[in-house]
């Protein structure tokens, strides 16, 4: 059963933690402190609570099956589907495609839709603060193709340079893909000021949300984005899944991603049709249980409320800038104006790699090095950062853990 928090005034965040096993763990004998979550973030006893109801009680494969089992399995997994529609406002279910997370939507997005329409001397833009799962597949695709990849630079603050934008845009854009919430940085990108000027040349925009929609209340068909990928073990659900959303038009006449069972509609050795979207993109077996237990994720933080998960989050993040600010030694890396609970820092001649292990040995567990954006430590010239990000069980007395631990790591590395 969820609590239902979304009925009392404050966020009670301990009967919060309560929900999650993991938290009540110690590491190296000290309780754990998890502040990975931009990682990968912990999951609920709902969540585990579902993968193991399934397994339990109705395991069964999905679609085609007309045995009870079966008929119980394909309901849940199409109930996520639903669950999803809601959560990003989507127009209609068969526009939610499941795949094994955000990597795989972008690869998806660049096999399929930019091995069709992407010619030689088209222009795809990015952004300096990418993950690497939102650089290299369209690296891939521009080099096949012989198209070009451009970059938007972002200021000193880690805010996106919309200026220099608004000159790289031109009639031979046919791609912009951009992160909307950087998982290093925490910037929030202006993403509906980029679609209005990329559809403005009748450019497509990919929204990677694998940061965002945790975080933020994401309206797909407000934004107007065209495609829309996030990662569900990013969002309380489980490892192995995530949704890839796209335009209706687009989704239709793209050709499929991998063959196999399931996207078909008619197989023969003469001539093989495909099936209708969403399944079209789902071959094979997917990842019923996790799809499953993923529903519970949504019902997680719906009954919280994501107004009220933020705005504990950006209490933790303002609490967390105050204190890290008091260290002489520390420089946090991104700074935008518009950020969520993520912050990167970097200490004097101390490597990140350094620190963290002896945060972990305080029970601490932050995540250090480049977070697979690794052109966006080159802009600042660093190799990595420490970076800890928060989440909605997090409290200010585990920033003040980390303070401490922190401390301690300069008096042993300085
Ligand atoms: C901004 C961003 N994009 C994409 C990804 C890739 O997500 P996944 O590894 O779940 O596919 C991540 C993961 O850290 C991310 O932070």
């Amino acid at each position: 059963m969820i609590t239902p928090v979304a009925l009392q005034e404050e966020l009670d965040v301990y009967s919060i933690r309560n929900q999650f096993p993991v938290l009540s763990r110690e590491v190296k004998g000290k309780p754990l402190v998890y502040f990975d979550n931009a990682a990968t973030t912990q999951k609920p006893q709902v969540v585990i609570d579902a993968l193991v109801d399934y397994y339990s009680n109705y395991n069964a494969n999905i679609h085609r099956g007309i045995h009870s089992l079966a008929e119980e399995a394909t309901a849940a997994f199409e109930k996520t589907r639903d669950a999803v529609k809601q959560f990003i406002k989507a127009p209609s279910r068969e526009q939610i495609v499941f795949t094994r997370g955000a990597t795989e939507g972008i690869n998806l997005i660049a096999y399929s839709w930019g091995r069709q329409n992407i010619k030689t001397g088209d222009e795809l833009i990015i952004s300096a603060m990418e993950h690497h799962s939102n650089i290299v597949p369209w690296q891939m695709l521009c080099e096949e193709k012989g198209a070009v990849l451009k970059v938007i630079p972002f200021n000193e603050a880690g805010e996106l340079r919309m200026d220099v934008f608004g000159q790289l845009i031109s009639p031979k854009t046919k791609l912009v893909s951009v992160v909307h919430v950087s998982n290093s940085l925490g910037t929030v990108n202006p993403v509906k000021q980029i679609i209005e000027k990329a559809h403005s040349v009748g450019a497509i925009v990919v929204v990677d949300g694998a940061q965002s929609t945790v975080h933020l209340d994401i309206d797909v068909q407000d934004m107007n984005c065209d495609f829309f990928v996030f990662s569900g073990h990013k969002l309380y659900g489980p490892t192995g899944t995530g949704v890839l959303y796209g335009k209706q038009h687009l989704l239709e006449s793209m050709p499929p991603f991998l063959g196999g069972g399931e996207m078909i509609k008619e197989v023969s050795f003469e001539k093989t049709t495909y099936n209708e979207i969403p399944y079209k993109f789902e071959a094979g077996t997917p990842n019923i249980a996790d799809i499953v237990a993923l529903k519970t994720a949504f019902d997680f933080i719906n009954s919280i409320g994501k107004q009220r998960i933020r705005d504990h989050e950006n209490e933790l993040l303002a609490y967390a800038t105050e204190q890290l600010d008091m260290i002489p030694q520390l420089k946090i890396i991104g700074q935008a104006k518009e950020k969520i609970s993520v912050i990167s820092f970097i200490l004097d001649n101390i490597h990140p790699q350094d620190a963290g292990i002896l945060l972990d040995n305080s029970g601490i567990a932050v995540r250090t090095g480049h977070h697979c954006t690794q052109p966006c430590m080159k802009v600042f010239g660093i190799p990595g950062t420490i970076r800890a990000s928060f989440a909605v069980y997090n409290t200010k007395e585990e920033i003040d853990v980390l303070i401490k631990g922190l401390h301690k790591v300069i008096k042993m590395l300085s």
